[in-house]
């Protein structure tokens, strides 16, 4: 546990808790399960920063549901984004005529999703829908609908619950502001 410790000793400040999160997802699942009653929905993962989500997500959706993963980045390991998205590892599955769940951590410029999105009516999806745990609505750059979100957070670079920072903080149970001196220097 002591290392756990130090990792929260970097954040400024938990922003959403363990307990939060849960009742969101949860909440979340419901809804999805709702909206598609009859259907059988893709949820395709966005690697690696939405598997926690993902994985909670899945077990509160009462259908059932197709499972895959792409591996997208537009940002290498700095904490601004490039604007250049490279798929890293493409979907397992033809999607021609799937209703696609793309679950992803969280949408900050939207240049990733926007792409993705397009990119996957473009073969063949027969809807593309986006389910993101966070939303940071302020750094938005290109116009982009997100259906589902859990959360609205102010513009502030965040880790745990699957988010990180140069590949660690991802296994924190909650979310936090991380410190800018951690990135600064
Ligand atoms: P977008 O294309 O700018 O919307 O970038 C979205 C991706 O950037 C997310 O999937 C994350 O991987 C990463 N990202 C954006 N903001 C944060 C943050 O606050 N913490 C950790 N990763 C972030
Ligand atoms: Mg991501």
């Amino acid at each position: 546990m002591a290392d756990m410790k130090a990792l929260y000793e970097d954040l400024d400040r938990i922003l959403v808790t363990k307990e939060e999160i849960a009742e969101a997802v949860k909440k979340l699942g419901a809804q999805i399960t709702r909206d598609y009653a009859g259907k059988r929905p893709l949820l395709l993962g966005i690697l690696k920063g939405a598997v926690v989500f993902y994985s909670d997500l899945m077990r509160f959706i009462d259908l059932p549901v197709v499972c895959d993963f792409m591996s997208v980045s537009s940002y290498g390991s700095a904490t601004k984004s490039s604007g250049v998205v490279q798929i890293r590892k493409d979907l397992d599955h033809d999607i021609t005529g799937c209703d696609v769940i793309v679950v992803e951590d969280i949408v900050d410029s939207g240049v990733t999703l926007n792409y993705l999105s397009r990119h996957l009516i473009n073969r063949g999806a027969a809807s593309v829908k986006i389910a993101a745990l966070l939303d940071k609505p302020a750094r938005r750059r290109v116009e982009l609908k997100v259906d589902y979100s859990c959360f609205n957070i102010p513009d502030a670079f965040v880790v745990g619950y699957g988010l990180d920072y140069n590949e660690i903080y991802r296994n924190l149970p909650d979310i936090g502001v991380l410190a800018p001196r951690i990135y600064e220097k």
